[in-house]
């Protein structure tokens, strides 16, 4: 059994944050962020909350895919950025979409979420204990960032991205993933949610860090390296692969791996400059944006490849149908 993507949907918040209005909070130009980074704005839930994105999304890919809510069995929702600890973020989206059949709860990791995710919900398609799940990544990573820290606020947005996925006895899907906790420094958040039993310290607000020279490095090797390993593994010829659907983290990134695999820049899509780094959400959200576009057509072989914290790394190989 495989999982085929069956609808996708997409939701991204009104609120927009283009770089000349950045610079005016922080010191930075419009000119420095679309050189370094490929983002022209970012788009910030200052009322949605995650899983109301999540659930909008959801909705999309539902409707897409002709599915009643209440006969989803599994929601995944990839997040770090969860507006609650408890309930989980799927379980609001089960709330929200009345699906109320489904069993639900979230994965972190980070940039890699969404691929992980659907590895997640691949195993269990595949193993047959659900026959369809909803895939869905979203972040509010606007409430993670310091805005006063131009290394990092210039570069992440807010939005949710999913995919449905039905169990079908044909189909193609195959993955490979690495992660490197003794690299995890170099990208990290520490929780609000600081020790109160023994001690009872002001805890200080925690913001996202991020060594980007480190984290930047990591990408253009290990991105390449990974999709290599899977087209090796697969033994496709990377000329059969019809587009590379890269997490959205920085525009260079995706222009080096390009490179690297000796692959042309158009089989890499790219929508950075309108929603930044959504991590968990930026792979959904191209997918869908490509989806409804009508560039995907049956038989296309995709890879859908990301990094982020961890730090962890992971491709994917599926066939579009
Ligand atoms: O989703 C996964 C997580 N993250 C990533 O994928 C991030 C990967 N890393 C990156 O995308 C890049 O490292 C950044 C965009 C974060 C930074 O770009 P960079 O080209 O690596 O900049 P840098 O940190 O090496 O800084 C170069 C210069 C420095 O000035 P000097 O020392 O050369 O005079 C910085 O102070 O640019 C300066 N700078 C800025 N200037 C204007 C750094 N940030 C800014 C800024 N505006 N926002």
């Amino acid at each position: 059994m495989t999982g085929r993507i069956t609808g996708t949907g997409s939701w991204v918040p009104e609120q927009v944050l283009d770089n000349e209005a950045l610079s005016n909070i922080v010191d930075t130009s419009n000119q420095w962020i679309r050189e370094r980074t490929g983002v022209e704005r970012r788009h910030i839930a200052e009322q949605e909350t995650t899983a109301e994105m999540a659930a909008k999304a959801g909705k999309r890919a539902l409707e897409q895919a002709k599915v009643d809510p209440a006969k989803v069995e599994l929601i995944l929702v990839a997040t770090i950025s969860g507006n609650e600890i408890l309930p989980c973020t799927a379980c609001r989206v089960q709330e929200m979409l009345g699906a109320v059949q489904a069993t639900c709860f979230d994965l972190n990791s980070a940039c890699t979420g969404f691929l992980f995710a659907l590895n997640t919900a691949q195993a269990y398609l595949k193993s047959g204990i659900y026959r369809n799940a909803l895939v869905i990544g979203a972040e509010s990573l606007s409430n993670l960032i310091n805005w006063k820290d131009r290394g990092t606020c210039i570069l992440f947005g807010d939005g949710a991205g999913a995919a449905f996925l039905e169990a079908e006895e044909s189909g193609r899907y195959a993955q490979i993933t690495h992660s490197d906790g003794e690299k995890g420094k170099a990208l990290t958040c520490s929780s609000r949610n600081q020790k109160q039993y023994a001690e009872h310290p002001d805890a200080p607000e925690t913001y996202m860090e991020m060594d980007g020279r480190e984290v930047f490095k990591f990408a253009v090797s290990s991105v390449p390296q990974v999709i290599q390993e899977l087209l090796e593994k697969e033994k496709i010829p990377k000329e059969e692969i019809r587009f590379y659907i890269l997490h959205q983290a920085n525009i260079r990134i995706i222009q080096s791996v390009s490179k690297r695999l000796g692959e042309a820049e158009e089989k890499f899509p790219v929508n950075i400059q309108e929603y930044g780094n959504t991590s968990g959400a930026s792979i959904p959200i191209l997918l869908d944006e490509l989806n409804r576009k009508g560039c995907l057509q049956p038989g296309d072989k995709l890879v859908l490849a990301a990094f982020g914290a961890g730090l962890s790394y992971g491709a994917s190989l599926l066939e579009w149908k």
